[in-house]
């Protein structure tokens, strides 16, 4: 065993990096970043909250993460590994604005919204697998929307349209869930429904997940580490304890 360890190839790390900035500048204008000197890993298995005021950069922080911001310099590195999953694909987003298809069904935009776009053309070919349908319903059922599977997105609340998008997001099944705020708008015992489900996908399936939370108190609660963004750096939140009087206090109310 000890000679496999230093051969330094075939040992499989159970915790691997899924994402890894490293002196990384975040935002849009290369004079005025909104962070620098990011330095982040998440690994397989562990739940990172984000905190920080509202404008200050943590829907850019996940936006850069997901690819489809550039970082301004330094290096941001996705590690996924989706061989096993052609389907579906390595980094899920709960959007902040949700991104869901309004006049269509909740089942509709679960099982489509999983699906990476060269799948979605197999698809569009021949229908969803019996398994992706299955799936589907699970984890309709597991956000709570069961009754709703057939229901229009638009006829839907906030909470549950956010649900809708959790559950699109779980179908996939990613190495790195990158979260936007999805538990606000949501009662207390459904939030808490959803951090149980997101536990689940850490501990059992080995996801990785940063989720963005403004409520910093929930977020040490359920998540391994909490960070926060204050003035230009990502810096842990318990080592700060004055920026407890700062953050927002107030709870969102539950619905
Ligand atoms: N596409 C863009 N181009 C230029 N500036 C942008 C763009 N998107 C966001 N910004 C700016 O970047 C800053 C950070 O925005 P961001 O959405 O990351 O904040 P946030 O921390 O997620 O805030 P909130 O808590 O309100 O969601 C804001 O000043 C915003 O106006
Ligand atoms: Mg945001």
């Amino acid at each position: 065993m000890s000679m496999e360890s230093t051969g330094g190839v075939s040992v499989e790390d159970p915790n691997p990096v899924r994402l890894r900035m490293v002196d990384a500048a975040i935002g849009f204008d290369p004079e005025q970043p909104l962070i620098e000197g990011l330095n982040l890993e998440v690994r397989a298995g562990e739940i990172v909250g984000l905190t920080g005021r509202s404008g200050i950069g943590k829907t850019t922080l996940l936006r850069t993460a997901a690819g489809l911001v550039k970082p301004l310099s330094g290096s941001v590195e996705c590690c996924c590994t989706s061989t096993t999953r052609a389907e579906k694909g390595a980094i899920g987003l709960i959007p902040q604005r949700l991104g869901l298809v309004q006049h269509q069904t909740v089942g509709y935009n679960v099982l489509m919204g999983a699906l990476t776009e060269a799948s979605f053309l197999q698809t569009a070919l021949s229908l969803p697998s019996k398994r992706m349908r299955d799936e589907t319903r699970e984890v309709i059922d597991e956000v709570g929307l069961a009754d709703k599977t057939l229901e229009s997105v638009n006829r839907l609340s906030g909470g549950q349209q956010r649900r809708v998008a959790i559950a699109r997001a779980m179908l996939q099944e990613p190495d790195l869930l990158l979260a936007d705020e999805c538990l606000g708008e949501l009662d207390a015992e459904t939030a808490r429904g959803i951090i149980e489900l997101f536990r689940h996908m850490a501990e059992d399936h080995r996801m990785a997940i940063l989720l963005v939370d403004h409520n910093p108190v929930r977020a040490r609660t359920f998540c391994d580490r909490v960070l926060q963004l204050r003035g230009r750096r990502l810096i842990p939140f318990d080592e700060d304890e004055e920026s407890k009087a700062t953050l927002p206090l107030i709870e969102e109310v539950g619905s």
